[in-house]
């Protein structure tokens, strides 16, 4: 096993922002931009004012001190965390000293049993999942555009056609629907990862949309478990997408269906001229989920 030492003669002294009696030493550093480090603030030390670049968590693991964060300032002592968006401009000090672990990426959530969930659905909706046809093709597609027109899905902003969505099945899909009472409110497609690469070719990319009067009601999930077993049966090993940050619905729906989120791409596109993030998701099948 290897061992990391953060001791006093193990960190270096912090020189940006001009600090003083500040020292640091980074234990780690993951993929995209996620960082361990170890701090140490001697009495009377400083980090002097700069703007976060990452997500930023600073966990006081011994002595105690104060993060000044927007102009206000709060105390922090051993066993508690101060948690540093993105872009906020903050310093650090202690009068007394401190020891903390910090932990910097692009994308921190705290306390993620608490972030935004829907409560349990009275009533959820029944479908009937199945794979979808060319007869499906105008509504899937109008479903589509609801997708398109929210601005929260895709970077796509064309309205799409029965023709367009007609195109997809070309393609070894699979792509399903959920029926209710004989209509179809959703639907899953998956498509080739990178098809020029044939090493890539059991892997997909994939895609759900419920029609707007539908959505909340489970769904979504009961959708994308049909799409990932009918991917599963015909063979593929991955299913990744990319989810705006914002897209809470998916998230939490990708989440709930077993899917992990593997990083965040910064300003991946611009939608309507706005630059915008991505989380990476993905879901292993079949041979590649066994341990
Ligand atoms: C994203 C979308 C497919 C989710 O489908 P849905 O039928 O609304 O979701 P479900 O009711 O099946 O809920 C699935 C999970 O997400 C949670 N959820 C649903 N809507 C939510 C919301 N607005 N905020 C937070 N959580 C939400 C549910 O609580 C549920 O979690 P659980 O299984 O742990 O209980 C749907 O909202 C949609 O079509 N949105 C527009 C298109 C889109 O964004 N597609 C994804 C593109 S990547």
């Amino acid at each position: 096993m290897e061992t990391l030492w953060f001791d006093a003669g193990h960190t270096h002294p912090i020189h940006e922002f001009e600090s003083q009696g500040a020292f640091a030493v980074t234990l780690a550093e993951g993929a995209g931009r996620a960082r361990v480090s170890v701090v140490r603030i001697e009495p009377g030390g400083v980090i002097g004012s700069h703007p976060a670049g990452v997500d930023q968590v600073f966990a006081v693991v011994e002595g105690s001190g104060w993060i000044a964060i927007e102009g206000e300032r709060h105390e922090l002592v051993e066993g508690r965390a101060g948690v540093i968006p993105r872009g906020s401009m903050h310093s650090k000090g202690s009068e007394t000293g401190l020891t903390a672990v910090m932990v910097q990426a692009d994308r921190l959530r705290t306390r993620p049993e608490e972030h935004p969930k829907r409560p349990p659905q009275e009533t959820p909706i029944q479908v009937q999942t199945r794979a979808a046809t060319r007869a499906d093709a105008a509504a899937i597609a109008e479903i589509y555009t609801e997708g398109i027109e929210d601005g929260l899905a895709t970077f796509e902003t064309e309205p799409r056609t029965s023709a367009d969505v007609e195109a997809w099945f070309e393609g070894p899909g699979p792509i399903v629907v959920a029926e209710r009472d004989g209509r179809v409110v959703a639907w899953a497609a998956a498509t080739p990862y990178r098809p020029d690469r044939a090493v890539y070719s059991s892997v997909a990319e994939f895609s759900v949309y419920v029609a707007r009067e539908a959505r909340g009601h489970g769904v979504g999930r009961a959708t994308l478990d049909a799409l990932v077993q009918a991917s599963e049966t015909a063979g593929l090993w991955k299913l990744v997408s990319r989810i705006f940050p914002e897209n809470e619905a998916s998230l939490a729906l990708c989440r709930s269906a077993g899917f992990r989120e593997v990083g965040l791409y910064r300003r991946h596109a611009k939608l309507r001229g706005e630059w915008r993030d991505c989380v990476i998701v993905e879901r292993l099948l079949g041979e590649a989920a066994e341990p």
